[in-house]
């Protein structure tokens, strides 16, 4: 199983390694390649209704839909890939991730819980009634540029995420919260900071970042249509 999973990571590297030339340029001599994290929770087991009552204890803060707050304070869950829930949930449950709001509510799950709540939370739509009413912003932007330079070989091309990489999905997330994360991340505040993430967005100028989080709500995941919870 380990071995599978290795030389899974390596061919996800190889791939991506490749993006970066398949382009026509190098993007930048200074784009890190990710350290490839191993996930040891594997994702299996049916799907039910437990997810959704055990949803039900999130709601109040998370919304009904998943939708968060647009303040930032609480993110859009819904449509998040479920690896990537799993692995963010366990990393809370084993004081790996430092969050103390979310601790309780990690910790009172089991481990089924968390896969099976995270399903739940997957498959939720990530167009809601107030997404609906924003312009998608034009793929050849200068934001859309700048993210397609810097972010996109972790985070996807449309930032729908990359689980083998267990980048998250970004792509209609409140811009408040990205930003808010991105300046975590450099402070690696949560002590789980991805470093070659850290790194690049030391070489941002803050107006890009604030672009690049603008364009990344605006497109709401549609811009290729992609579903829920999708990663390729
Ligand atoms: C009391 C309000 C509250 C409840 C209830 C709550 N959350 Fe949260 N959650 C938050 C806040 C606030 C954040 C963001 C904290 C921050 O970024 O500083 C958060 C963040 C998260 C994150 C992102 C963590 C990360 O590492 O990026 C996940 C995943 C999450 N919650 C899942 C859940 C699930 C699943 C439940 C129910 C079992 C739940 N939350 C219940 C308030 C809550
Ligand atoms: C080298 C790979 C890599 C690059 C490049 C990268 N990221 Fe990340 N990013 C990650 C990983 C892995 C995580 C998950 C770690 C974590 O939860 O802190 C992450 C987490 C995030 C988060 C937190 C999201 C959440 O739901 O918790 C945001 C926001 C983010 N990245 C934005 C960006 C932006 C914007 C860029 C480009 C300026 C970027 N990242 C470049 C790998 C990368």
């Amino acid at each position: 199983m380990k071995v599978a999973i290795y030389i899974l990571l390596l061919v996800s590297a190889l791939i991506i390694s490749a993006a970066y030339f398949v382009n026509g340029k190098v993007v930048s001599t200074s784009a890190p390649l990710a350290v490839i994290p191993e996930s040891p929770w594997v994702i299996e087991g049916e799907s039910g209704t437990l997810g959704a009552e055990l949803y039900a204890s999130c709601a109040s803060c998370h919304m009904a839909d998943g939708s968060g707050r647009s303040d930032g304070d609480v993110p859009r869950l819904a449509g998040q890939s479920q690896k990537v829930l799993v692995h963010k949930l366990q990393k809370l449950r084993d004081g790996s991730s430092y969050l103390p709001v979310m601790l309780p509510f990690a910790r009172a799950l089991s481990a089924d819980e968390v896969l099976e709540v995270s399903r739940y939370i997957a498959g939720l739509s990530t167009i809601t009634a107030a997404t609906l009413v924003q312009t998608v912003p034009a793929a050849d932007s200068l934001a859309a540029t700048k993210y397609q330079e810097y972010c996109s070989a972790c985070h996807g091309a449309q930032g729908q995420g990359n689980d083998a990489l267990l980048a998250p999905k970004l792509c209609g997330q409140h811009s408040a919260y990205l930003l808010r994360r991105m300046s975590e991340t450099r402070q690696n505040l949560r002590g789980d900071a991805d470093s070659g993430m850290a790194a690049i967005l030391n070489i941002i100028e803050k107006a890009d970042q604030i672009e690049i989080a603008q364009w990344l709500e605006a497109i709401q995941c549609t811009a290729t249509g992609l579903s829920a919870g999708s990663n390729t």
